[in-house]
């Protein structure tokens, strides 16, 4: 069937018929014209443009009709290396060879890393590197408050305490300028998470870290191949963190990766991921360091080297596609990107609006996500300040942690959290459209800006009916 757009309006001009199948791109323009002015003729040019232009959440025809990428996508072809791994009775790597190793020498040549270790998921990938970081029972680490649980509880599950630095509500990552007042006696790392693929500002963490003696974990679960001034995240600190959880950009069901420059380190990590046994330049007799079984399975890896090429076409896809919409976003206005540091590029796990609801009309966050729904444009509200939850009413009153911190270190602690002002307005500006999104081809990116320009032009109207 061929259709064109006029107006935002698809329109159906023929069916495809043998010579249809003949007709030249010029032809295609002239009938595609000569359709679109007869349907204005037919209908009045007023009626069509004000049906096109309202929300669908009054009445109007949603900007978005053709459903998104569904994720994860898998390839027939990946099927036969997988049935093997099962025939050969090989799952795990205990034995030694097959797959997993293949796959950490290629995730750290992909990175640019001196190693890769992979893991059974990105929390083990960060509790792993916490470990080897010398965090223990005890330490403090300071870490960005917007992220997934996992990395508070990275923190939580060595017994450590997780210090939140500030957001910086412009770049949606944790602002260096709000790290040095938290760092204490009891500091050992630095943990600043490349939230939806974007990268922090690691030369000013580096710069702090090494003042102050501290290591760098990078959480990068969300940044698979996002650069930090030419150089992959996950290879900027002493140590990065991937996941490969079923909805990431890189999925095999669960899953996680280690990367460093370092090799000591990186083999530290591997003798704490494998029970604690002896590992590369991390020697000793039996199982000499504390341990845990972290191990990923042979099919496991397979997935994902089958999705290395893939994973490089479609990042290249969703940047595209991303800076079509940041150049449309900044001529709407009230809906703006969030900031990079220079030199850099994101992985867009989910591509971050910065909605300012005064620039429309007062309209809450939630009825701007619910009339966006309604266009066929699925966003959400991003992370919340999951710190009131009460995760840290449990830390606080836990024996273990009375034993560690005095009660008035762990009632300031507490306190603290009101002081957390701009990862306050990060959770309550933010709207997160999906990575599957991204994926789609540029007239759907068309369809979000069309939307949103449709919302804010009825905001007063939306926003009153709320
Ligand atoms: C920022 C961040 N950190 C850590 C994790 C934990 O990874 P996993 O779910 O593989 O344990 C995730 C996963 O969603 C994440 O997004």
């Amino acid at each position: 069937m061929f259709f064109a757009f006029f107006r935002g309006q698809k329109i159906i001009l023929k069916d495809p018929t043998p010579m249809n199948n003949h007709l030249t791109r010029r032809h295609f323009i002239q009938t595609a014209a000569a359709s679109a002015v007869a349907l204005s003729a037919r209908t009045g040019p007023n009626v069509f443009a004000a049906d096109a232009a309202k929300p669908a959440l009054l009445g109007g025809k949603p900007a978005h009709t053709g459903g998104w990428p569904k994720w994860p996508d898998w390839r027939q072809q990946w099927e036969p290396e997988i049935v093997e791994i099962l025939r050969s009775g090989r799952w795990s790597r205990a034995g030694g060879g097959g797959k997993v190793p293949t796959f950490e020498a290629e995730w750290a040549k992909l990175l640019g890393a001196k190693k890769a270790l992979a893991t059974s998921s990105g929390t083990t990938a960060l509790i792993t590197s916490l470990y080897a970081a010398g965090v223990d029972a005890g330490d403090e680490v300071i870490v960005a408050p917007y992220t997934f649980i996992a990395t508070y509880n990275a923190v939580l599950i060595q017994k450590a305490l997780p210090v939140f630095a500030d957001t910086d509500p412009e770049t949606l990552t944790m602002c260096p300028k709000s790290i040095e007042s938290r760092i204490t006696e009891r500091t050992k790392a630095i943990l600043p998470v490349h939230i939806y693929g974007m990268p922090c500002y690691m030369d000013e963490i580096n710069a702090i870290a090494r003042k102050h003696k501290l290591a760098v974990v990078e959480d990068a679960c969300q940044a698979w191949l996002a650069e930090y001034k030419g150089r992959k995240c996950g290879t900027v600190g002493d140590l990065g963190c991937f996941s490969f959880q079923n909805s990431k950009h890189i999925p095999s069901g669960e899953g996680g990766a280690i990367t460093g420059m370092n090799e000591k380190l990186v083999d530290k990590c591997h003798s704490y991921h494998n029970c604690g046994r002896s590992f590369g330049t991390n020697t000793g007799s039996g199982a000499f360091t504390r341990g845990n079984n972290f191990r990923m399975q042979h099919f496991q890896a397979s997935i994902l080297l089958s999705q290395i090429e893939k994973l490089k076409k479609e990042t290249a896809h969703r940047q595209a596609n991303a800076d079509y919409l940041i150049a449309g976003l900044n001529q709407i206005g009230g809906v703006a990107p969030a900031r990079l540091p220079e030199n850099s590029r994101a992985a867009w796990h989910l591509f971050p609006i910065r909605y300012d609801a005064a620039q429309f009309n007062g309209l809450p966050k939630g009825r701007f996500i619910q009339a966006m729904g309604k266009e066929g444009i699925p966003c959400g509200g991003g992370y919340h300040e999951q710190y009131n939850d009460g995760i840290f009413d449990e830390v606080i009153n836990s024996t273990g942690y009375k034993r560690l911190w005095s009660a008035d270190r762990l009632k300031a602690y507490r306190e603290s959290f009101k002081d957390l002002k701009g990862n306050a307005q990060v959770c309550a500006t933010t709207v997160g459209l999906s990575q599957t999104l991204l994926l789609a081809d540029r007239s759907a990116m068309d369809h979000i800006l069309d939307a949103i320009r449709k919302i804010k032009a009825h905001s007063a109207e939306l926003a009153k009916k709320a």
